[in-house]
C-alpha cells in the first residue's frame, strides 16, 4: 500500500541522512587530526606579527593566506577562548576545555607554517619596529625575554578589568574575563557553601558566605547571576538541603538599569526574571570599596537622596567592564596622534593605528567606534585577513608588472606589443584587487542568557530590530552559540556537556 511506502522512503532518507552526517562528521575529525603538510614560509617575506590569541587575531589567522608573509603569532596564552559560554563554566554547566581550542591546531591547519610564542609583549617600540616579549609562564628557558622585529604588526591584545581604582577590589573580588577566573569563582562558590555548613557557624556568618555579590549589570554580570541562581537552585539546594533558604544572590548596578545596550521591554523583562528566580537588584548603586568580607556601596534612593549601604558577601564577582592594557597605554603614549584617546588605539576605517605606520588593531584594544565585542573583534579581524591577501596579491602583480616592464625596456626582440598587451591586464587587475572598501561592521544582534532557561535577543534581521526574550531564545541561544564555536571538537564536546549537566546535574565537589 502507498502509506507504507512512504514511510519506508521517509526512514529510508532519514537513515541516509544519518550516514552522510557520520561521514561528514568522521571527515572532520579525520581532517582534524591528520592536517596536510605545511611548507615554511619564504625568509624574504614581510615579518607579520599578530599579538594576541582571542577572537580578534584568530579570525585574522583563519582567514590569512599566510603563505604570503612570516606569520609570528605572540601570546601568553595558547588557545582561543569563545568567552560567551565562560559564564557557564563558572558553574560546570559546561567544562572549560570544551571552550578552549589549541593555537597550535589552528596555525597546524595553515598551508605555510605559523609560529608561535608563548609570551607577553611588554614594548612596541614603532620607530625601531620591534615588538619587547617576556615569557611570564613557570618554566623559563635561558632566553625568556627579547625583540621581535616585525615588518607589519597587528595588535589584538583584548582589554583588562575596570577596577576604576577602587580600594580592594583587586585583592578580594573574582573577575570573569579567561579561564582561570571561571575555575577560580567555581572552587569558591563550593568553597563559601562547605564553609556555611562547617560546625558551629554562627547564623549570621552564615548569611555571609552564601551572599554572592555580582557587580556590575552589563551581559557579563547578568550572565553570571543567571548561571549561578540555576546552579543553587538546581543542584546545590539539592545535595546540601539545610541551607537552601540561605542563599542569596544580589548583583550592584551604578546606572538606573542593568543590560543598558538591550532594548526597553528585554530589561523589563530581565528585571522581572530576575525578580521571580530571587536575585536581588540593586540599581543606581556604585560600589565605592571592597574588604575581605564587605561591599561598601552608595546608592540613590526613591526620592533622589545618596545614602551608604555596606554588604557582607562570601563570593564577589567584579563585572564592570574593559580598561586598556598597560603595552596598549605605552605604545599610545609613544605616538603623538593618540594623545586624546583614552579608551583604547584610535585606529581609522582600515583600521591602521592613527599616528603610526604599518601597526593595525583590532577588538577591544582598538577604538574604532563599535562596542568591544566578540562579533565587533571577530569581524575586523576577517577584514584584516582580506586586506593583508590582497596587499599580499597587489603586490606579486606589481613585481610582475616591474618584470615585465624591464623585459621591455632591455631585452631585445620581444614582442613589444604582446607584453604592453600583458602589463595593462595586469595593471587592470591590480586596480580591481586595489579597490578594498573601508571596514563595515555588520551588527547580527545582542544575545544573552538570564538564568531558568530563559534568555534575551535584540537580533537584527531584514533591516529592522526584533527583541525577544524567554525559553525559545534560550534554545535559539544555545543553537547560535553552538554554531560560532570555534571547532568540530568545541561543539561536541559542548553539547556532551550540556547533556551530561541535564542527566546527572552540575558536579559540586570542590577541585
Ligand atoms: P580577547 O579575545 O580578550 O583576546 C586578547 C588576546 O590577547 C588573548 O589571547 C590574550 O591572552 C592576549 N594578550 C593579552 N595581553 C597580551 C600581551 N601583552 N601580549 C600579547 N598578547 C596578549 N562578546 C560578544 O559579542 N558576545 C558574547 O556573548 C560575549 N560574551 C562574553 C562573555 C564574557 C564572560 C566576556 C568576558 C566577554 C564576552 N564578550 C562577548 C566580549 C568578547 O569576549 C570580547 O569583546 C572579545 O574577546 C574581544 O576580542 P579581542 O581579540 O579584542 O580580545
Ligand atoms: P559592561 O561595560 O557592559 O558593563 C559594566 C557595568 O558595570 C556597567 O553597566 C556599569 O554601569 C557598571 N559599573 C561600573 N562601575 C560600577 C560600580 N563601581 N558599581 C556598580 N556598577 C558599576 O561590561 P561587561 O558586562 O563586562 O561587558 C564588556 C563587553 O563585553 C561589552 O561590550 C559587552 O557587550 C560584551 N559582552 C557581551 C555579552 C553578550 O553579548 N552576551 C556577554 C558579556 C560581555
Amino acid at each position: 500500500p502507498k502509506r507504507f511506502r512512504f514511510f519506508r522512503y521517509t526512514w529510508r532518507l532519514t537513515y541516509l541522512s544519518a550516514i552522510a552526517g557520520t561521514a561528514y562528521l568522521a571527515y572532520g575529525v579525520y581532517e582534524l587530526r591528520h592536517p596536510d603538510d605545511q611548507f615554511s614560509p619564504d625568509p624574504t617575506k614581510k615579518n607579520l606579527v599578530i599579538l594576541g590569541t582571542g577572537w580578534g587575531a584568530v579570525s585574522l589567522l583563519k582567514k590569512l593566506d599566510t603563505e604570503n608573509y612570516n606569520v609570528i603569532v605572540i601570546s601568553p596564552r595558547n588557545y582561543f577562548l569563545f568567552t560567551p559560554l565562560l559564564p557557564s563554566c563558572t558553574t560546570g554547566t559546561v567544562e572549560h576545555r570544551s571552550i578552549m581550542e589549541p593555537i597550535r591546531s589552528i596555525t597546524r591547519h595553515k598551508k605555510a607554517a605559523v609560529k608561535f610564542y608563548e609570551a607577553e609583549a611588554t614594548k612596541i617600540d614603532p620607530d625601531r619596529k620591534v615588538v619587547s616579549i617576556d615569557d611570564i609562564s613557570d618554566v623559563k628557558g635561558a632566553s625568556s625575554k627579547t625583540d621581535v622585529p616585525y615588518d607589519m604588526l597587528v595588535v589584538s591584545v583584548g582589554a583588562e578589568n575596570a577596577t576604576f581604582g577602587i580600594p580592594g577590589v583587586k585583592e578580594h573580588s573574582c573577575f570573569l574575563k579567561e579561564i582561570g577566573d571561571a575555575q577560580q569563582i567555581r572552587k569558591k562558590i563550593m568553597d563559601c557553601v562547605e564553609t556555611a555548613t562547617f560546625k558551629d557557624q554562627s547564623p549570621e556568618e552564615v548569611e555571609r558566605l552564601l551572599h554572592m555579590v555580582v557587580v556590575g549589570g552589563g551581559p557579563t554580570g547578568v550572565e553570571f547571576a543567571g548561571e549561578l541562581q540555576d546552579f543553587i537552585d538546581q543542584d546545590i539546594k539539592k545535595w546540601i538541603p539545610e541551607i537552601a533558604d540561605k542563599f542569596k544572590v544580589t548583583l550592584i548596578e551604578a546606572l538606573p538599569n542593568v543590560l543598558p545596550m538591550f532594548s526597553k521591554q528585554l530589561i523589563e523583562y530581565t528585571e522581572s526574571t530576575f525578580k521571580e528566580e530571587k536575585i536581588t537588584i540593586k540599581t543606581k548603586t556604585a560600589v565605592k570599596k571592597v574588604t575581605d568580607k564587605t561591599v561598601e556601596a552608595e546608592a540613590t534612593g526613591p526620592d533622589g537622596k545618596k545614602f551608604t549601604e555596606i554588604m557582607p558577601y562570601g563570593l564577589l564577582v567584579w563585572a564592570t567592564g574593559n580598561a586598556v592594557r598597560p603595552v596598549v597605554k605605552d605604545l599610545m603614549s609613544s605616538i603623538p596622534a593618540q594623545k586624546d584617546s583614552r579608551r583604547g588605539l584610535a585606529v581609522n576605517e582600515y583600521l591602521v593605528v592613527q599616528g603610526a605606520k604599518d601597526i593595525w588593531a583590532t577588538g577591544d584594544c582598538a577604538v574604532a567606534g563599535y562596542a568591544p565585542t566578540a562579533q565587533v573583534a571577530s569581524q575586523e579581524g576577517a577584514f584584516l585577513a582580506r586586506l593583508f591577501n590582497t596587499m599580499a596579491k597587489s603586490e606579486a602583480i606589481e613585481n610582475q608588472i616591474h618584470e615585465l616592464s624591464s623585459e621591455l625596456n632591455l631585452k631585445p626582440g620581444v614582442d613589444a606589443a604582446a607584453v604592453a598587451r600583458e602589463i595593462e591586464a595586469h595593471e587592470k587587475q591590480l586596480r580591481r584587487i586595489k579597490d578594498i572598501k573601508p571596514f563595515h561592521y555588520t551588527h547580527q544582534g545582542s544575545l544573552a542568557y538570564i538564568g531558568s532557561e530563559r534568555a534575551v535577543a535584540d537580533v537584527s534581521w531584514m533591516n529592522g530590530n526584533f527583541a525577544t526574550g524567554g525559553g525559545l531564545t534560550y534554545l535559539f541561544w544555545r543553537s547560535a552559540y553552538l554554531s560560532m564555536c570555534f571547532s568540530t571538537r568545541n561543539r561536541v564536546l559542548v553539547v556532551v556537556d550540556w547533556l551530561k549537566s541535564k542527566a546527572f546535574g552540575r558536579d559540586v565537589s570542590r577541585e
